[in-house]
């Protein structure tokens, strides 16, 4: 939880820190607050929550979103603060500003949203990884890429660690994205060789939390959504294809932890929950945690969706220190929470036939 923008407390230091200055009353400086660190996405889900536990550690966090998927209402909490700051701005387009640190986060994430548009999903990968490699090239800051465990493609590999090369349909509905970030990986390890670019590579597994878009079509909202509602689950096939799930604020640690590495460790690094739920047994606990009087229903499964998925993370254990703290019953209980809180505000904006919630 945040405190009041006045109220930030140095965590080296321990004392406030006001108007964007930091130290104690002997004149020594917070470092902390020193770091200028720029979130490509932040207005989305991952990126809102990196936002937020970057600023309440006294960060200068630059917030750049083109609110394609995101939405400003994710940080509007953050806007009171001296030490954020919110440019819209769409990454396949250059930027020059003066940062330390970039976490390149910027990508639809959900199918729905990354199919929407390919082309523009694809560019947002490749020519958005290298508008900002070349700015951090520019200004030598240290540039963090979120990837992902779709890089993998529909795994023969089970777990799948990192040095499994994956096996990607490259022609396929999905393939916008999942190539647009296998791209981006390349474009990151090549400035790394060529221009010695200081990266780091994540690759997130499915992650779910406060803030996901409730009309994402991704597994977690759909379920809650659809509970809380008391229509229907809709389960794609027969619901025996597994995932493992990752609370928000795991994930948050993991890459804060990830940035923080010597130079010389690059990742990539697998970051999510091992545990491993089927789709059925996914719909059950929501049910259960909700109370709902929902039913499954069962769809076609759509093309190219993986069967299985579930991290190696001896990696992250190893050279992060990291692992998942939250088990999934915990993290679905604030998601339901959320939710609940949104569905009533949708509730009364639409009474008042406001637009959508998420423009
Ligand atoms: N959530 C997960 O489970 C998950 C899993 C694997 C990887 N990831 C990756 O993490 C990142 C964040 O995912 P998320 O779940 O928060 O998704 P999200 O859709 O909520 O957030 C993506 C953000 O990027 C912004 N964006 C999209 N295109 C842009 C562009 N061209 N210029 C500027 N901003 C742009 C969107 O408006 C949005 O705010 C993505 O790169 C995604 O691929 C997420």
């Amino acid at each position: 939880m945040l405190c009041s923008p006045t109220q930030a407390v140095c965590p080296s230091l321990g004392t406030f820190i006001r108007q964007g200055i930091a130290g104690d009353q002997k004149g020594n400086v917070c470092m902390h607050f020193n770091k200028r660190i720029m979130i490509t996405g932040g207005c989305g889900f991952l990126g809102s929550h990196l936002c937020e536990r970057l600023v309440e550690q006294g960060h200068e966090v630059l917030c750049v979103d083109n609110c394609f998927t995101g939405s400003k209402r994710n940080v509007r909490h953050l806007l009171e603060y001296p030490n954020f700051e919110f440019i819209r701005h769409d990454i396949t387009f250059p930027l020059y500003v003066e940062v330390n640190e970039i976490y390149n986060m910027a990508c639809p994430a959900s199918p729905i949203h990354y199919q929407f548009d390919p082309v523009q999903t694809t560019k947002t990968s490749v020519h958005g990884a290298i508008n900002m490699l070349g700015l951090a090239k520019r200004v030598k800051a240290k540039i963090l890429q979120a990837s992902t465990s779709e890089i993998y493609g529909d795994p023969e590999v089970h777990p799948q660690p990192e040095s499994y090369w994956g096996r990607v349909n490259p022609i396929g509905l999905r393939s916008c994205y999942d190539e647009g970030k296998r791209c981006a990986e390349t474009l990151f390890f090549d400035y790394h060789r060529q221009h010695r670019l200081r990266i780091k590579v994540a690759r997130i597994f499915n992650t779910y939390g406060p803030r996901m878009h409730p009309n994402d079509g991704r597994v977690v909202s759909n379920f809650i959504v659809q509970a809380l509602k008391d229509e229907p689950i809709t389960i794609y096939g027969e619901g025996n294809q597994t995932r493992s799930f990752c609370y928000v604020d795991d994930l948050v640690e993991g890459l804060i932890r990830l940035m923080n590495t010597p130079d010389d460790f690059t990742g990539p690094v697998n970051l999510g929950n091992p545990g491993e739920f089927t789709i059925l047994e996914l719909a059950q606990k929501v049910i259960d945690l909700t109370g709902s009087k929902s039913t499954l229903v069962f769809k076609d499964l759509p093309q190219d969706d993986p069967r299985q998925r579930k991290p190696d993370i001896d990696l992250a254990q190893k050279a992060l220190d990291w692992q998942p703290t939250i088990v999934l019953e915990q993290g679905l209980s604030k998601t339901i929470l959320y939710f609940e809180q949104l569905l009533k505000e949708l509730k009364v904006k639409n009474a008042q036939d406001a637009p959508h919630l998420h423009n």
